[in-house]
C-alpha cells in the first residue's frame, strides 16, 4: 500500500472524468485512438504543487490522499471533468478591430481583396505599431481573461502585427510578460513572416532576408520564441520564402509551424513535411498526397474551422480524411481581429463537428492532448495524468457529448489551472 499523500486540491464525484490518459506512446492521437477519451465514471483526481499526483475513482482516490488544510475540495458531482482546452494557435497580441472588413465580405468582398487594398493584417499592423507596450499588454490580458473564463488554460500567440524588428521583439516581450502576469500559460511563436509590410512592398526579397537573417536570430538569442511560423500563401509567402525562414529558423533552435493550403494548394504542407515542422495550421486546400507526407514526418494538422466560419466559406479543411489516414488533428481559435475574432474554443468544437463532421470525442482529443502536441507540451498539459499540470474544467454538463451541441453559451463551470481554482461558476477568481 502506498502511503496516503498530502494534496493541495481535490476534484471528486465527476458522473465522467475525460482523462485522456496516453496508452504508451507520448504522440498525438491518430486515427481511432482519437476516439478513445479514457473515461472514468464517478472520478476523481488530486493535485500537490500545481501537478496531478492520484487519478482514479473517487473512492480510489479519497482513500489515497488527504487534503492538507486549507486546501481547495472541488464537488464536480454529476458534472464532466477535462482537461483545459489548449489553444494551438491564435495571433492574441493584436490591437484595435475590423468589423468593417467582416461587414464588407458580407456584401461580396474576399478576405484575399480586402488585403490586397491595403486592409487585412496591415491595417492590423498600422494599429499595432501606433499602440504603447502598456496598451498591447492591457487588450491581450483582458482576452486572456475571457480565454481562460471559457476554458483555455494554454495559448500559443503569434507575433506578427509588428513587422519590424523592434516591433515583433515588442509583440514577443509582450507575450512573456502575459505569461509571467496571467495564471494561461502562454507559447510564444515569431510570426514576422504573416505579411510584407507597406514600406517593403516593392522589396520583398529584403524584407524576407531582414526575417530570415536579422530577426530570427535576434529573436532565438533574446529566447522569445519557441516556434517560428510563416504564412505561405499565394500573394503572401511563396514556398521558396517560406523555406529560407523556416531553415533559418531551425538552425536558430526554433521549433517550426506553418500556415499552409488556407486559400491555394501553395505547396505550404509538403514543405512542413519536408522540414519536420511539429504543425501544419488551415489547411483547407490540402490533398491526399500532403496528408499522408505529414502523418509521415509526424506533423500535427492544426484545424481553425472559425476562419472558414468567419470568412463565410463554404470549404473547411477535411478533418475526416485526415483522421481517416491516421494525421493527428488538432483544433484552435486563431483568435485574431481578421479571420476568426473568438476567444472561444467550445464555440470551435460545435463548428468541429457541425462543419467536418468530427466526433464530439475527437474534437475534444483535438482541443486538448493533441493541442498540446501541436504546441511541444505534449508531455506537459493536454491530459489528466500523474505528472501532468493540473489543469482542468469542470463543465456544466452531464455527458461530455453536451460541449458541441450545447452552443453559443458558456458551458464551463470552473477552471483549475496549475492546480489553482482560477474560474468559479464562470467567474474569474482573482488572488
Ligand atoms: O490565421 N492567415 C493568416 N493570418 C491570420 C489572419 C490574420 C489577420 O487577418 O489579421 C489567420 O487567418
Ligand atoms: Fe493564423
Amino acid at each position: 500500500m502506498s502511503p496516503i499523500e498530502t494534496v493541495d486540491l481535490l476534484v471528486t464525484g465527476a458522473r465522467q472524468l475525460v482523462t485522456l490518459r496516453g496508452e504508451g506512446e507520448p504522440s498525438p492521437r491518430a486515427g481511432r485512438g482519437m476516439s478513445e477519451l479514457g473515461i472514468i465514471r464517478d472520478g476523481a483526481f488530486a493535485a500537490k504543487d500545481g501537478r496531478i499526483v492520484r487519478v482514479g475513482s473517487t473512492e480510489e482516490v479519497s482513500r489515497q490522499v488527504r487534503l492538507a488544510p486549507g486546501g481547495e475540495a472541488v464537488d464536480a458531482s454529476g458534472r464532466v471533468v477535462t482537461p483545459g482546452f489548449v489553444d494551438a494557435h491564435t495571433h492574441a497580441v493584436f490591437e484595435g478591430s475590423r468589423p468593417q472588413e467582416f461587414e464588407a465580405r458580407l456584401q461580396g468582398s474576399s478576405y484575399q481583396e480586402i488585403a490586397a487594398q491595403g486592409g487585412g493584417i496591415r491595417s492590423s499592423v498600422r494599429a499595432f505599431r501606433a499602440a504603447t507596450t502598456e496598451q498591447l499588454k492591457e487588450t491581450a490580458l483582458e482576452r486572456l481573461d475571457r480565454m481562460l473564463e471559457l476554458g483555455s488554460t494554454t495559448v500559443e500567440i503569434k507575433s506578427g502585427y509588428g513587422l519590424s524588428l523592434d516591433d515583433e521583439l515588442r509583440a514577443l516581450e509582450v507575450a512573456r510578460e502575459l505569461d509571467g502576469a496571467h495564471p494561461v500559460d502562454v507559447i510564444p511563436t515569431f510570426l514576422g513572416a504573416h505579411e510584407i509590410p507597406e514600406e517593403f512592398a516593392s522589396r520583398r526579397d529584403e524584407y524576407v532576408a531582414l526575417v530570415a537573417e536579422e530577426m530570427v536570430p535576434e529573436v532565438s538569442r533574446r529566447e522569445l520564441a519557441l516556434f517560428c511560423d510563416v504564412f505561405c500563401e499565394e500573394g503572401v509567402f511563396t514556398v521558396e520564402e517560406s523555406e529560407r525562414v523556416l531553415v533559418s529558423a531551425k538552425r536558430h533552435g526554433l521549433g517550426l509551424k506553418i500556415h499552409a493550403e488556407e486559400f491555394t494548394r501553395s505547396g505550404g504542407a509538403a514543405l512542413a513535411a519536408r522540414l519536420g515542422a511539429t504543425s501544419a495550421e488551415h489547411l483547407l486546400e490540402v490533398n491526399e498526397d500532403d496528408i499522408a507526407a505529414m502523418r509521415e514526418a509526424g506533423v500535427v494538422a492544426v484545424l481553425l474551422p472559425g476562419v472558414s466560419f468567419s470568412l463565410g466559406l463554404s470549404k473547411y479543411a477535411p478533418a475526416r480524411t485526415m483522421i481517416e489516414m491516421g494525421l493527428p488533428v488538432a483544433l484552435a481559435t486563431d483568435c485574431n481581429p481578421g479571420s476568426s475574432m473568438t476567444e472561444s474554443m467550445q464555440m470551435i468544437v460545435t463548428l468541429a463537428c457541425v462543419e467536418m463532421r468530427m466526433t464530439a470525442a475527437e474534437a475534444l482529443a483535438a482541443s486538448t492532448s493533441n493541442a498540446a502536441f501541436a504546441v511541444g507540451l505534449g508531455m506537459e498539459c493536454g491530459s489528466l495524468e500523474a505528472g501532468k499540470r493540473a489543469d482542468a474544467l469542470v463543465l456544466n454538463m452531464e455527458d461530455y457529448r453536451e460541449l458541441p451541441y450545447h452552443y453559443g453559451v458558456s458551458n464551463v463551470q470552473h477552471v483549475i489551472k496549475n492546480g489553482r481554482l482560477v474560474v468559479r461558476s464562470g467567474l474569474r477568481v482573482r488572488s
